[in-house]
């Protein structure tokens, strides 16, 4: 029988859970996908997990991805849903509601951790580091295959501006950018990331590494980059592994 386990991903507009295989890194089921409660206070979120839980009723422990810097269980920032996220005992909080043992952790980290085991890095030794181009920019770091939690490359300083907001996906629709001009800012994020890190492989995630024809070519960077294999599951499936080993990927 396959080795089963359950994983959310929660950004700011949608939270997304299905129950996956973790021997092939799939989902068994179709994701079930609930618009995130606004305001997208804790306590309002968690309900939500809840009940998205209760549609599944998976019998093991639950992976829960959230954009915000995790500690020990406990969230220190909060990109894209409510600021009341800081400081919040978040796994407790899950745990408590969904009766279940519960881990949380990044969604950029869940992303990364699924592309090592099942998607582009596969593998891959050496420093990895996974980007994820959405509403901002996720990033995870793996170093021979363990991953260093936390990252948040995303707010690296680029010519004086944070990075996410310049050149997050979501920035290409809000200026109207064409693929040539928003690669050209992906291209000097990468050219400074790479400076400071020095990466083996770098791997693009998020919505537009659907459309990686159009801007991985175009990219001018020394790394080696290439699209995520995972595209919108990985999170979910990522989540779900961390929830299966039992344990926060930052423990010290
Ligand atoms: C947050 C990260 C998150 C990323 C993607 C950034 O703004 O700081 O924690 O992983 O967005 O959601």
């Amino acid at each position: 029988m396959a080795k089963g386990g359950f994983g959310i991903d929660i950004g700011g507009s949608g939270i997304k859970g299905a129950p996956v295989d973790l021997d092939r890194g799939e989902l068994l089921a179709e994701r079930l996908r609930i618009p995130t409660p606004q305001p997208s206070v804790p306590e309002s979120v968690a309900a939500a997990v809840t009940a998205l839980v209760e549609r599944f009723s998976p019998c093991g422990p639950i992976g829960i991805a959230l954009p915000c810097v995790i500690k020990q269980g406990v969230a220190h920032t909060a990109a894209n849903v409510d600021p009341a996220w800081k400081g919040t005992d978040a796994a407790s909080l899950f745990t408590e509601l969904t009766g279940s043992a519960v881990v949380v952790l990044n969604d950029a980290d869940a992303a990364g951790l699924a592309e090592m085991r099942f998607g582009a890095g596969q593998g891959r030794g050496g420093v990895v580091v996974l980007l994820t181009f959405g509403t901002g920019i996720g990033s995870a770091l793996f170093l021979d295959g363990e991953l260093v939690p936390n990252t948040e490359f995303g707010h690296l300083q680029v010519d004086g501006h944070d990075a996410e907001h310049r050149a997050a996906a979501s920035i290409k629709d809000d200026e109207g950018l064409s693929w040539e001009q928003w690669t050209d800012r992906v291209s000097r994020y990468l050219r400074v990331l790479e400076d400071l890190v020095w990466p083996d492989l770098i791997i693009a995630g998020g919505g537009v590494s659907r459309r990686a024809d159009r801007w991985l070519p175009l990219l001018d960077c020394r790394t080696e980059v290439v699209p995520a294999a995972l595209r919108n599951s990985a999170g979910i499936v990522g989540a779900a592994a961390a929830g299966h080993e039992g344990q926060q990927a930052d423990t010290a």
